[in-house]
């Protein structure tokens, strides 16, 4: 595509926020602090995780960037970026988590393959964009269509990227039509990230966001969407982002046998303090994040300072000062996270432990060995850190 370049090395990768904690450097694979992430509901975009699997594509003509629409009952239709911006404009809040968030943790059970991340690969965002429901209603698909007249059933992302999983082609991914012509799901084309145009990290000029679930489908630097029978055959699809049982190993394994992950399961992690640490007095705040997929609510936090044996539930909000409830009447973001907080008074030495639990009643598993697996995804175990007190005021 003109106006476009895919580079196939890193010489133009874009500047850095420098407290950024790099896991890969090619390809750029970076999460923030914990404690920058519940310093506000709203991740700023540099302090935001950014999860790549190629060098970052140049996009330096606007004027000619377009995307095209494949799999049609007529011609391919071609959109530029004037006609995506041309539709209403939707902002939502919705949290992107990659699936190998606290990946790290999941090996110390039994060595995974993949980049390492601690609990930061998430961050919350407002999104600015176009519903793909409307940008498929433009080019001719009614909202909530199941079925194309010609047997389409998935609507696949392309990205102009290079990765080295796809031979040196495009990253790509699928969703159902079901779930793209449905403008409830809040599916978007998005160009602006908290207000501002989408930087190069996060897809310039154009991306898939897809709430609710794993960050995986969100595809960045979108180039074509295809209308297809079936799901998209692409290595993320087929040959990753799948959970198999702790039994499978990399011997036995068999990628046909189980489905592409989309919904993110009920999660939660501590972000004031670090896996170990030493504070001066036992009267502390707990904070951190719950979100769960599918657009359920968080419905409780609990906190636990001696390991798990007993708990006090958390208090959780978006907006500041404001009690977070689930319930669909209340003017909650329903894609974003939770942020919770808990006071305790800790004996000299403590582990704290949190745990979520979703409006369907989905709970975090207790310990990580029961949903090891190989590729070491979705580690949603309860999370735990070690606190000493170092003063005897106790
Ligand atoms: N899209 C493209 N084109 N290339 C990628 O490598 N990574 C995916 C997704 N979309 C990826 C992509 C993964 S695994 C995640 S978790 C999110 O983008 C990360 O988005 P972010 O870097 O904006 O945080």
């Amino acid at each position: 595509m003109p106006g476009i370049r895919g580079p196939s090395e890193y010489s133009q990768e874009p500047p850095r926020h420098p407290c950024l904690k790099i896991n890969s450097k090619e390809p750029f694979n970076a999460e923030p602090p914990r404690a920058a992430l519940v310093s506000s509901y709203v991740t700023p975009v540099d302090l935001f995780y950014k999860r790549n699997h190629g060098p970052i594509p140049v996009v330096d003509d606007l004027e000619r960037y377009c995307v095209s629409i494949t799999g049609l009952q007529g011609a391919e239709k071609t959109l530029s970026m004037k006609d995506i911006w041309n539709l209403p404009k939707y902002t939502i809040a919705a949290t992107l988590q990659c699936a190998g968030n606290r990946r790290t943790a999941m090996s110390s059970t039994k060595q995974v393959r993949g980049v390492g991340w601690d609990i930061a690969a998430l961050g919350n965002a407002v999104w600015g964009g176009a519903k793909l429901a409307d940008v498929l209603q433009l080019v001719g698909i009614p909202y909530n269509s199941r079925v194309t007249p010609s047997g389409g059933k998935h609507v696949e992302f392309v990205s102009i990227d290079k990765c080295k999983e796809e031979n040196g082609g495009p990253y790509k991914a699928s969703i159902t039509l079901s779930q793209a012509t449905n403008p409830e799901a809040d599916v978007l084309l998005a160009y602006e990230m908290n207000g501002e145009t989408l930087n190069r990290d996060h897809g310039y000029p154009l991306r898939g966001i897809v709430p609710g679930v794993i960050g995986a489908r969100s595809v960045k630097w979108l180039d074509s969407i295809n209308i297809i029978a079936e799901e998209c055959q692409g290595f993320f699809m087929q040959k990753d982002y799948k959970t198999f049982p702790p039994s499978v190993n990399w011997d036995n394994i068999d990628w046909s046998t189980r489905r592409p992950q989309m919904d993110f399961p009920v999660q939660c992690a501590i972000c004031s303090l670090e896996d170990e640490n030493i504070v001066p007095t036992s009267k502390i705040t707990v904070q951190g994040y719950a979100a769960s997929g599918g657009g359920r609510g968080i419905e409780r936090v609990d906190v636990s300072i001696d390991g798990g044996k007993t708990w006090v539930e958390a208090s959780r909000y978006q907006k500041p000062g404001v009690p977070y409830t689930a319930d669909d009447e209340s003017n909650s973001d329903k894609w974003a996270w939770v942020l919770f907080e808990a006071e305790v008074n800790i004996p000299k030495n403590a582990v704290i432990v949190a745990k979520a639990v979703d409006t369907a009643a989905n709970v975090q598993p207790e310990n990580v060995e029961t949903i090891w697996n190989l590729r070491g995804i979705l580690n949603t175990s309860w999370h735990r850190v070690n606190v000493k007190v170092s003063h005897s005021n106790l």
